[in-house]
């Protein structure tokens, strides 16, 4: 089959378009044709995608988590999904990823793909979607009137964050260039801080909660937005503990998980007209190099895509 691998750590320059062996469905193991994967730029920089969590070093990984296709064969004990129904999810960091013809994932990995979206549309759901479900709803219990401030509200994450702290009723501040105001406007923003020319925290204060997906000086700087006993959410850089405690709020800092219950969530209320992906450009497998120097670039609206299957 044709695959994308890592030739080495560093970056895209090291991705090799090749002929490897198809894999085969171990016991527990569901192999799917893959359609479309989506682009996780940073992932090259990752340890997890060259050691297992169990220490076991991985020379020539597959990158690519997001993953949509069909389900073409099953292994032993595997009673869900059937052969032949169409899938997207999250698989796990440290296996082998989607950026090829077939790959293998797990039952709980996968659901069933939301009937609205085409393969390639799935495939920009499972990793940004996931990571916002479990910010805003598991660790930091967003809701209704609240006021949440999202740094990178354009990007992969952050137009997920953004409708579906729209649709929890919250009131929500995104952080972008002055080129995306009028698209975060169109997702359900109700105020917009061009980043570039406005320090965001000379503009707004009281936050219930902040969702960093920048790092650095904006997670530095997002402490004296927050109302006390707020939170700081950050999927980009792990949060300060002895400033959260400084300032009276909570700080958190997560890996996404795959979840199959979520992304069935997910795909109800894509389906359901609530919420939807929003797709920058799309590559063919064999350009994934050009696919994740792109991502790289940091101004990614919404998310990149590989198109594995026509
Ligand atoms: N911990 C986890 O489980 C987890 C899960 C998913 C992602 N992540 C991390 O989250 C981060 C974001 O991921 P992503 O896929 O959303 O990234 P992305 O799609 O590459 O983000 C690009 C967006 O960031 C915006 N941006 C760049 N600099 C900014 C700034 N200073 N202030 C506000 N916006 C800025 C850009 O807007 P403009 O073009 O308007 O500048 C662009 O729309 C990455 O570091 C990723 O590794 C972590």
């Amino acid at each position: 089959m044709k695959a994308v691998r890592i030739h080495g750590r560093g970056g895209p320059e090291h991705l090799v378009y090749e002929d490897i062996p198809q894999p085969q469905p171990g016991p527990g193991e569901v192999l799917v044709r893959v359609y479309a994967a989506g682009v996780i730029a940073p992932e090259l920089t990752w340890d997890e995608t060259y050691v297992t969590s169990k220490g076991v070093s991985r020379p020539l990984p597959i990158p690519g988590h997001d993953v949509t296709g069909v389900v073409e064969a099953v292994g032993a004990g595997v009673s869900e999904p059937n052969v032949g129904t169409a899938v997207y999810g999250l698989t796990a960091f440290d296996r082998d990823g989607s950026a090829a013809e077939y790959m293998l994932a797990l039952p709980d990995e996968l659901t069933q793909k939301p009937l609205l979206l085409d393969y390639v549309q799935a495939a920009a759901v499972p990793l940004t979607a996931l990571t916002v479900w479990q910010a805003l709803f598991e660790h930091g219990s967003l809701m209704a009137g609240q006021k949440l401030l999202i740094h990178g509200a354009a990007g992969g994450v952050g137009v997920f964050a953004v409708q579906l702290a729209h649709w929890t009723g919250a009131y929500v501040i995104g952080t972008s260039s002055e080129r995306n105001e009028n698209f975060l406007y169109d997702l359900g923003v109700n105020e917009v801080i061009d980043y570039t020319r406005i320090r965001f925290e000379d503009a707004i204060q009281e936050v219930d909660m902040v969702l960093d997906m920048v790092g650095g000086d904006t997670l530095d700087r997002s402490w004296q937005v927050l109302k006390k006993g707020g939170v700081l959410i950050s999927v980009a850089n792990p949060p300060s503990v002895e400033e959260a405690k400084a300032h009276g709020v909570r700080s958190v800092w997560f890996i996404v998980e795959p979840n199959r219950l979520q992304l069935h969530q997910i795909g109800e209320l894509i389906d359901a007209g609530k919420i939807r992906p929003v797709i920058d450009t799309v590559f063919p497998l064999s350009q994934a190099r050009q696919a994740y120097e792109q991502g790289a670039k940091g101004h990614t609206r919404g998310k990149i895509v590989l198109r594995v299957k026509d």
